[in-house]
């Protein structure tokens, strides 16, 4: 445990999209073989920072680099040991499912890699639908599909936006129980979520990020002292205080948290 390595390193990473901040001088690191929890209000940061990890935006300043590979410099090896599923499945509407994953393979200069696409696909309920077009898949098929593209490479880092968003229960509960698989393998798995719960029963460490600076950082365990307190209550509480004293904002952040504290006795 004490010797994993820092698979994920973001040193000093700020973005700018025009005169505007959005991400300030971020510094954050993530081990293999754990779950890392990114938590934020709507609008923190969240969706601009894995965009960075994976490569899809540059940052302003500093530098991000995933098992030693500078994300810019050496884009191509960052890329190749790491899978993303982003918020939304943007797949290709005219391939089939078992064409998108046999490009990802192809993409990924993967062998055999039949039986295990098949193999997620029965885990996902998704093997009898790989044979129809895109097109014709519900957002829920488009997200598993999604989920099976990233994972089927073997990647070290797989970078979630939001993991559970249209799943169905049975779905969900495979995806939890792939990360912890993932996790036992060395893998890192990196995602944001508004699910605290999700936080709570998965992360090794969490994240919080408020208007684009890290407000906290740290095991859950540890951050979670009081074994009574929920993280939901940390979570108000902290983007409470962060707001400014006597604000209609701070006030009603804070009333939030009282009631998530009151709620854990129920
Ligand atoms: N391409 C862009 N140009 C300008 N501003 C942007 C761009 N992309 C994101 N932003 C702004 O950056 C801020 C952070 O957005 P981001 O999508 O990273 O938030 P988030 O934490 O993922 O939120 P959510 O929880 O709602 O998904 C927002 O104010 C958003 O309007
Ligand atoms: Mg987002």
């Amino acid at each position: 445990m004490a010797n994993k390595m820092a698979l994920l390193e973001i040193h000093r990473v700020s973005k700018q999209f025009g005169s505007k901040t959005i991400i300030s001088s971020l510094d954050l690191n993530a081990e293999e073989g754990s779950i890392f929890g990114f938590l934020g209000p709507n609008g923190a940061g969240k969706t601009t920072t894995i965009r960075m990890i994976v490569g899809i935006l540059r940052p302003t300043e500093g530098k991000i680099s995933i098992s030693g590979y500078d994300t810019v410099e050496d884009a191509i090896q960052a890329k190749m040991i790491t899978g993303y599923i982003p918020d939304a499945p943007y797949l290709y509407p005219k391939l089939t499912g078992y064409e998108y994953l046999e490009l990802v393979a192809h993409l990924y200069g993967l062998k055999n890699f039949k039986k295990r696409i098949f193999t997620l696909a029965e885990r996902f309920d998704l093997a009898g639908s790989l044979e129809y077009f895109i097109d014709s898949y519900s957002f829920g098929m488009r997200q598993k599909l999604s989920i099976i593209g990233a994972v089927l490479p073997n990647p070290k880092l797989v970078v979630v936006d939001e993991p559970l968003i249209g799943l169905d229960p049975p779905a969900a509960r495979t995806v939890k129980d792939l990360f912890i698989e993932l996790k036992k393998d060395g893998v890192l798995v990196f995602m944001s979520t508004h699910f605290l719960e999700i936080a709570e029963l998965l992360c090794d460490r969490v994240g919080i990020i408020d208007r684009g600076e890290l407000a906290s950082v740290g095991r859950l365990d540890e951050l979670m002292k009081n074994k009574n307190t929920r993280l939901e209550e940390i979570f108000l509480r902290l983007l409470a205080e962060r707001r400014e004293e006597g604000s209609d904002e701070r006030r009603r952040w804070e009333a939030l948290a009282d009631a998530a504290g009151r709620s854990k006795t129920c």
